[in-house]
């Protein structure tokens, strides 16, 4: 399938945009380890987060959509949790799923077997091994990627884990090994990946201890109660249209109730520091901060973007590259390696896509040097491929909209994956 994109006069209009992918995958989880019904208010409904859901279905989890804006999740607690013989879960496209879910079952020493599509099956898996075979499980794996099978659970013994890549994923799955095997977990994160299941695990009832210098402590034997959980908008989804609405001249675009966690609002930063025009209203801040947006188009001066900044923005460093090749001067963005093991190498993607539409930038082992601003141009018709990455097909998607021809994009559904409206979203800001 293909999707025809072309030209805008402007984005213009205000969207309510899909809820936090990363909180409503966390929601999700500790909901299904507590026994009784917890309630998960605008939940992301997404392929990745039913992929979530539909793992955990087979222990006995029991997930009803009440309407369109709550889930309520029925569970017998971690404790009471089935275990059917020769389980084998498909993760599909879902990294988060798959590492998340890889340290609850070695927590709880439940077998199972973990498959995945294409992209997932490429993706690295030593992360989540290495760390749990040392503490006693043992996983098998086709060479530290999926199909990867449990064998058995990890020892119960104290977790003391220092985070040696700057991944959320692999601090959840130690997180949530500690959890699931009722044992004390000390984590250390020097490189401040996202904290959304610290911030949440206090609203299920467990105490968790900051011991400074980027260290916390999860003392063993408490339970989780049930309670209610409330997703704001995701910002990975709000970038598109914060980088749409900053180059499409013309635009002004509102977004309302962004999450703005500091871990994960590095965009917003670098956009500010390239001269964009957007307005930030904060809300009141419960256990996650949000604000609404306000943007208008701007002209963007580049930026330098180090290994420091780049946990709290991986997910929107493709689009924030588009935005480089519209910003005057030369952009370079470095110590981001871990694109290149994303749902593809988005090193390589972002570049070879973009540049098929005239920017100018190289690939570097660890990130990108832009040199802008280009006019984006297509001779007649471009296509442009995502290669089934839901990230870089969206980014592709804004990138048509500042061209003068016409952009055929390629699996236009993998959108599914995050923000399954993408295109209705576009549609309505392109038309008002
Ligand atoms: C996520 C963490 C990030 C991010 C992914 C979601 C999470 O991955 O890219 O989309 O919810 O913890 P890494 O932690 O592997 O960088």
């Amino acid at each position: 399938m293909q999707k025809l994109i072309t030209k805008s006069s402007g984005l213009n209009g205000q969207l309510k945009l899909p809820s936090d992918k990363s909180i409503t995958h966390r929601a999700l989880i500790l909901a299904a380890l507590t026994k009784g019904k917890t309630i998960v208010k605008s939940p992301l409904i997404s392929e990745d987060t039913l992929t979530t859901m539909n793992a955990l279905k087979p222990f006995g989890v029991v997930f009803n959509r009440l309407d369109n804006t709550a889930i309520e999740v029925i569970s017998p607690g971690m404790d009471n949790f089935l275990r059917p013989d020769n389980l084998i879960i498909n993760m599909g496209n879902s990294g988060t799923s798959t590492r998340l879910l890889t340290g609850v079952f070695a927590g709880l020493g439940i077998k199972v077997t973990l498959i995945g599509d294409d992209s997932l099956s490429k993706r690295p898996m030593a992360r989540i091994i290495t760390p749990l075979t040392k503490l006693g499980a043992i996983i098998e794996s086709d060479a530290n990627h999926l199909p990867m099978k449990i064998v058995k659970g990890i020892d119960k013994k104290a977790i003391d884990f220092l985070l040696p890549l700057g991944s959320a994923q692999v601090k959840n799955t130690m997180l949530l090994a500690g959890l699931s095997a009722n044992v004390e977990t000390i984590i250390t994160d020097n490189f401040n990946t996202r904290n959304h299941t610290e911030k949440m695990l206090p609203e299920f009832g467990i105490k968790i201890k900051n011991l400074g210098n980027n260290k916390f402590k999860i003392l063993s034997n408490q339970h989780l109660k049930p309670t209610t959980i409330n997703v704001a908008s995701d910002i990975s989804a709000a970038a598109f249209w914060l980088v749409g609405a900053s180059i499409v001249k013309n635009s002004q675009v509102e977004l309302k109730n962004v999450n703005i966690n500091k871990t994960r609002a590095g965009i917003l930063d670098a956009l500010q520091k390239m001269n964009a025009n957007i307005d930030i209203i904060k809300k009141t801040e419960k256990n996650e901060p949000a604000a609404d947006f306000k943007i208008k188009s701007a002209n963007l001066n580049n930026i330098q973007i180090t290994e420091k900044e780049v946990p709290k923005m991986i997910d929107e460093l493709p689009v924030i590259v588009l935005a480089a090749t519209q910003a005057t001067g030369k952009t370079i963005i470095s110590g981001a390696s871990e694109l290149a093991v994303k749902e593809t190498n988005r090193i390589t993607v972002v570049t070879e896509q973009l540049n098929k539409l005239g920017a100018d930038i190289t690939a570097t082992a660890d990130g990108f040097i832009v040199k802008g601003p280009t006019p984006l141009f297509t001779k007649e018709t471009v296509e442009v491929d995502g290669h089934g990455d839901h990230r870089i097909a969206m980014m592709l998607a804004i990138a048509a909209l500042i061209t003068n021809g016409k952009v055929m994009l390629k699996d236009p559904n993998s959108v599914k994956v995050s923000y399954p409206n993408f295109f209705y979203d576009l549609d309505k800001l392109v038309t008002n």
